[in-house]
Formats: C-alpha cells, structure tokens, sequence
C-alpha cells in the first residue's frame, strides 16, 4: 500500500499501520476461540476438514499482524479436552495440523522473534504431534518477542482440577498452608504460569458468531473484554483483527473498581 508521509511515497503493509488504533493500549494478551472452520467448509460443499486446513492458513497471517501490533502473548484454542469426541477421521487430521504447521511456519516464526509455547495435556496426543510440538518449543526457544501460545488437549475445568491437585500435594507435603492459598498460589499452578506477568487475556475473541466460552481460560477471563465476532475463523484477517482490538480499546475496564488500576 502506498501512502505520502512528509511529501514523500512510501510503501507500507497495511497490518503493521496500526493509525486507527491507540498503540498505547494494545491489549497484551489477546485469547482467540477459532470457530466456524466446520461451517465455512459446509458452505462451500468441502469436507469440515478443509474448513481445518484454512484454518490453518488464518493461524499465519494473524500470527504475524499480531506480533506486528505488538501484543505480548497470542493464545489460540486449537483442540479442547472434549474435541476427541468428532469422528476419526476430523479428530486424525485436527492432530496432523500442528505437524505441517510447524513443518511450513518455525522459520518465519524465527524471522518474527515469536517464541512457541503450549499448554494441555500434551502427553495424551499422538507421537507425532508431541514431537512436532516439542521441536517447534526448542526451535523457538530463544525467540524473545510475542509468544504463540497454543491450547491443545486443553480445557478448563480440568486444568483448575489439575491446580487444586498440585496446589493440595503442596499442603500434604508441608510446603503450603492451607491459610495462605490466594489467587496467586492459584495463577502460579495453572498452565499459563509460564505467561506470566501476562498470565490473563485482555481479550478474548470468539469468531462465526457463538457466544459462549467453551471450557476456555475460565479461570484467567474474570476480566478479560469478551469480543464476538460474525465471519468464521478461515475469514479472519488483520482487519479484523484490528476491528476487535478497536472495541477492546472503546471498553472501560474497571477491573471491579471505578477506575482501571495503573498497574493493568
Ligand atoms: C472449531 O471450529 C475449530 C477447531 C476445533 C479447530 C481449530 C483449529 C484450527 C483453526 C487450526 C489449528 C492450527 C494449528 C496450527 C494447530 P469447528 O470445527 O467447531 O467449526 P463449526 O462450529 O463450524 O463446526
């Protein structure tokens, strides 16, 4: 896109032009439920899975606008604890993706400085997806800009019960009182300890126009700005990426208080 800046030409890609958007508030950790793979395939009389295949694709391109827009962490809810329960079939192809997509997208993710984390119940997934996984965490590790955090085998009731299991071994052992549990002790034994200091989304983004959280953060979203959005997850783009931050942006978040504490 050309655009005359001081009298002179100068080409810019549109999604790292953030004009429109307060760059002082762009939300630090933004949360996406990627739905409506399912649906933008039916309408296009294509098998659910290349609905997944496209959705693939809008991993990459907002992967990149949002590394651009300076957010901090990207988490995107990939496959839920419940997801096992679609055909073979879908449930097979849901666990090649991450497999291609680290295949195709680690050394642009490299370029990007984007760091890949992962949080679920890693150990239930096939080898293959384990080891796809485990390469791309290694790969990335020393990558110190946005974290691409994906929520694979992931839900959270069970991950609250995970907590409170750690959190009551920590008690059996003599190493936690019972009096001083507080919600940091419970931050620190979720699967998103490792965010920290952006622990909790800011934003939190569902597409295809359902409205419901999905066994997603349910801990972490007590003050995250809930954004739904009509498209479907293959039609997800910067532009709408930045329409969401827009509104995020246009909320007064009190955080219970009156006014938005400093520190947030
Ligand atoms: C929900 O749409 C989507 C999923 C369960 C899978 C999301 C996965 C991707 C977008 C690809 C992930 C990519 C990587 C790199 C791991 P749905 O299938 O429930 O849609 P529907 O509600 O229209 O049926």
């Amino acid at each position: 896109m050309d655009v005359v800046l001081f009298g002179r030409k100068k080409t810019v890609a549109p999604e790292t032009s953030p004009s429109d958007l307060d760059e002082t508030r762009i939300p630090k950790h933004v949360a996406i439920i990627m739905d409506g793979n399912g649906r933008w395939a039916q309408k296009r009389h294509l098998p659910r899975v290349a609905g997944h295949k496209e959705g693939m694709n809008t991993v990459k391109k907002v992967t990149i606008a949002a590394s651009h827009l300076g957010i901090k962490v990207l988490t995107l809810y990939a496959f839920s604890t419940e997801n096992w329960k679609r055909s073979e079939n879908e449930v097979n192809y849901l666990m090649q993706l991450p497999v291609d997509f680290f295949d195709t997208f680690v050394p642009d993710l490299v370029k990007e400085n984007v760091r890949v984390n992962v949080m679920g119940y890693t150990d239930q997934l096939p080898k293959k997806t384990q080891t796809a996984v485990n390469n791309a965490i290694a790969d990335t590790a020393h990558c110190t800009g946005m974290i691409l955090n994906f929520a694979l085998n992931y839900g959270g009731q069970a991950e609250i019960v995970t907590a409170i299991q750690k959190i009551a071994q920590q008690v059996v052992d003599g190493n936690q009182q019972v009096a001083d549990i507080t919600t940091d002790t419970v931050d620190q034994a979720l699967m998103t300890a490792p965010l920290a200091p952006y622990n909790n989304p800011d934003l939190l983004i569902r597409t295809s126009g359902e409205e419901r959280i999905s066994n997603f953060l349910l801990w972490q979203i007590a003050y995250s700005e809930l954004v739904f959005t009509e498209g479907y997850w293959p039609d997800f783009d910067d532009a709408e990426l930045r329409r969401c931050i827009s509104q995020f942006q246009q909320r007064d978040r009190r955080f219970g208080g009156v006014k938005q504490p400093k520190n947030k």
